[in-house]
């Protein structure tokens, strides 16, 4: 079993991504969506990551081969409770960075339905730590573009 964990400015890709594999992460927008009907209710970000942590943890349970996090999991720490989860079902997890330039996510963002405001990715480029093995990733993989 694998954890994949993408990382990534929104805009930056990785919804897409998965769309392009035909996969369905797990998805802190959809989980934002279905608890209050709003991808972007930023007032219940602690009961959507318990929720998409508690969906992980049952895909574990069911032996699920691959699970991915589509969230922007900017920071090791917010990393972190996935390397601990994958630890205690002995599982590797894996990151995928999408290195696109700000400017390229701004313009992005921009133009889809759901624009995240211009100072709320600012703030959240300032915040991006790449994500590095040393975090106890078994690899990480760099999407750039
Ligand atoms: N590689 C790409 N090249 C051009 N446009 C892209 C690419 N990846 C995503 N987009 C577009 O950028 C927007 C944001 O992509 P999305 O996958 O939703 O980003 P994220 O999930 O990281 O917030 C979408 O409108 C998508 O069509
Ligand atoms: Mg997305």
């Amino acid at each position: 079993m694998r954890i994949v964990v993408l990382v990534g400015l929104p805009g930056s890709g990785k919804s897409t991504w998965l769309e392009g594999m035909r996969v369905a992460g797990l998805s802190s927008d959809s989980i934002r969506k279905l608890l209050v009907d709003d991808e972007t209710d930023q007032t219940v970000h602690d009961r959507v990551f318990q929720t998409l942590r508690y969906l992980l943890r049952q895909r574990l349970a069911l032996n699920r081969a691959v699970s991915y996090v589509d969230a922007t999991n900017l920071t090791p720490a917010e990393r972190a409770p996935y390397i601990a989860i994958g630890k205690s079902y002995g599982c590797e997890v894996e990151a995928v960075f999408f290195d696109a330039p700000l400017e390229v996510c701004r313009e992005r963002n921009a133009r889809r339905n759901r624009v995240v405001p211009e100072e709320a990715m600012a703030r959240m480029a300032l915040k991006l730590v790449p994500p590095a093995e040393a975090e106890g990733f078994a690899g990480v993989t760099v999407i750039r573009g």
